[in-house]
């Protein structure tokens, strides 16, 4: 993170701002916005100070001296001479007070962001003063997203907020209250400006055991988080990361998808690489009951798809044994994500008209496979966690007819940013993949759509 980013309370706060033309104005209405009692020091004031705040400000109308820099909370410069500019900089920073000098971001002890603003909800964009237009565009985005109606909800969750506390004295249970009340008809009737039925709604909320008792038991939420890149979440699976009291995720979710779960769950690790298990598969399916049975929405995070090679199945039934209410959010595979880009199309009409999907480990050094079955050219045949196997599977995918030739990829890190692509044939990947030290995760891709991927690989 570059910056970091606080909100600062400005209500009857003295504020300075050194510059008077159309750059300080904006400045200056913004902080006269967050209620800052403003001090100006300009010659020269622009059209716009005059006519729109010179009775909310107090001008001193002349040059800035050393001695005006003391007893601000913030100071912002913009002039247009950059010695002044310079000199108000260095004063406030010996006094550990913040300054913005505008666009000049290495004299700044503080940046602004591009903001967004819906009364008492502000939304804070900065690109750590390096891309100023990509913000604004952001901004733009956002804008559109969220209906200035959202400040009527907000202003009444605010002004209920004592009330909430008194009524649901439980953290867990408020939050539950808001969630409700935020996902259902009483936000809908404040986003429609319908204000006073909002307002009547949310009062007979607080009433009704609808909205107000304790559950008792929570819920699980099987979720697949595609094989990396965050974007290829679904929507489902953003929505209920969002909502999650706790996170069980393993090792093949990234940090990435990770920082996208609500920011005060808790994150419990239970991460499996091969045979090192941090948390045993019976103990994970035990922990998602107790979980549950404390009243917790958990969302299990898995990697790719949970009902492909991801033991959702037994996570479920246990569940389902012990009554916990479950829903499965089905993710990008890694088959799917890691063909796709590396630019192999899994089925092709002139190559393969089947895929099969095979785990590849291996069981005291052997693949207990129907290999007679996976030696077919005309399928693609794709292997998950193969790479430990590859030499035996490309020895029995031979034995079992398939040529020497047979074009085979390895896709290291599939969708991540440092994905790797490695081509070979049967007979020579095995040395392929000590030579160029293949790190796990991999997907193994194996069949003439192979072949596909010099003229197809889009990345
Ligand atoms: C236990 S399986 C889980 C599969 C997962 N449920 C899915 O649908 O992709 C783990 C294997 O998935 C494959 N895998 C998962 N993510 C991958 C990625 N980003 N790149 C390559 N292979 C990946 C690897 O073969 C890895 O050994």
């Amino acid at each position: 993170m570059q910056n970091y980013p606080i909100f600062v309370d400005l209500k009857n706060q003295p504020c300075l701002v050194v510059g008077g033309g159309e750059v300080a104005a904006r400045k200056i209405r913004l902080q006269l916005s967050a209620g800052a009692k403003m001090t100006v020091i300009s010659p020269e004031l622009s059209k716009t100070v005059r006519n729109e705040m010179l009775d909310k400000i107090k001008h001193l109308p002349r040059e800035f001296q050393d001695s005006d820099i003391k007893g601000y909370r913030l100071i912002t410069a913009a002039t247009d001479d950059p010695d002044v500019n310079r000199r108000v900089s260095e004063l406030a920073q010996s006094l550990n007070i913040p300054v913005n000098v505008v666009d000049q971001p290495e004299l700044c002890s503080f940046i602004t962001p591009s903001i967004v603003d819906r009364g008492v909800v502000t939304i804070a964009i900065s690109t750590g003063g390096g891309a100023p237009v990509m913000a604004r565009d952001l901004r733009g985005k956002v804008e559109a997203l969220i209906p200035s109606n959202y400040s009527h909800m907000a202003q009444a969750m605010k002004d209920n907020r004592e009330k909430a506390k008194t009524v649901l004295p439980d953290e867990d249970q408020r939050r539950r209250f808001w969630d409700k009340v935020l996902e259902g008809e009483i936000a809908e009737l404040y986003l429609t400006g319908r204000l006073e039925q909002g307002a009547q709604a949310l009062a007979a909320a607080f009433e009704s055991t609808e909205y107000t008792k304790e559950d008792g038991i929570g819920e699980v939420w099987l979720v697949g988080a595609g094989p990396g890149d965050p974007d290829l979440l679904t929507f489902r699976a953003l929505r209920l990361m969002q909502q999650c009291d706790v996170v069980l995720h393993d090792a093949l979710v990234s940090d990435e998808i990770l920082n996208l779960c609500r920011r005060d769950a808790d994150r419990i690790y239970v991460g499996k690489r091969r045979a090192n298990h941090a948390v045993p598969q019976e103990g994970i399916n035990q922990l998602l009951v107790k979980l549950a049975k404390q009243g917790k929405r958990v969302v299990r995070l898995k990697g790719g798809d949970p009902f492909i090679f991801g033991r959702g199945g037994e996570e479920i039934e246990e569940l389902f044994e012990e009554k916990i209410p479950f829903q499965v959010v089905p993710g990008i595979t890694s088959a799917s994500g890691c063909a796709t880009y590396a630019g192999i199309p899994l089925t092709h009409r002139d190559h393969a008209q089947s895929v099969t999907f095979v785990a590849g480990h291996l069981k005291d050094g052997y693949a207990d496979l129907d290999w007679p079955h996976l030696a077919n050219p005309s399928q693609t045949l794709v292997i998950y966690m193969g790479l430990i196997g590859l030499p035996v599977i490309c020895e029995k995918l031979i034995e079992h007819g398939l040529s020497e030739d047979m074009p085979i990829a390895i896709v290291e890190k599939g969708t991540r940013p440092d994905q790797r692509v490695l081509i070979g044939t049967l007979a020579t990947m095995p040395e392929l993949i000590k030579t160029e030290k293949v790190q796990a995760p991999t997907l193994i891709i194996v069949g003439s759509v192979v072949s596909l991927q010099g003229k197809l690989s889009w990345m």
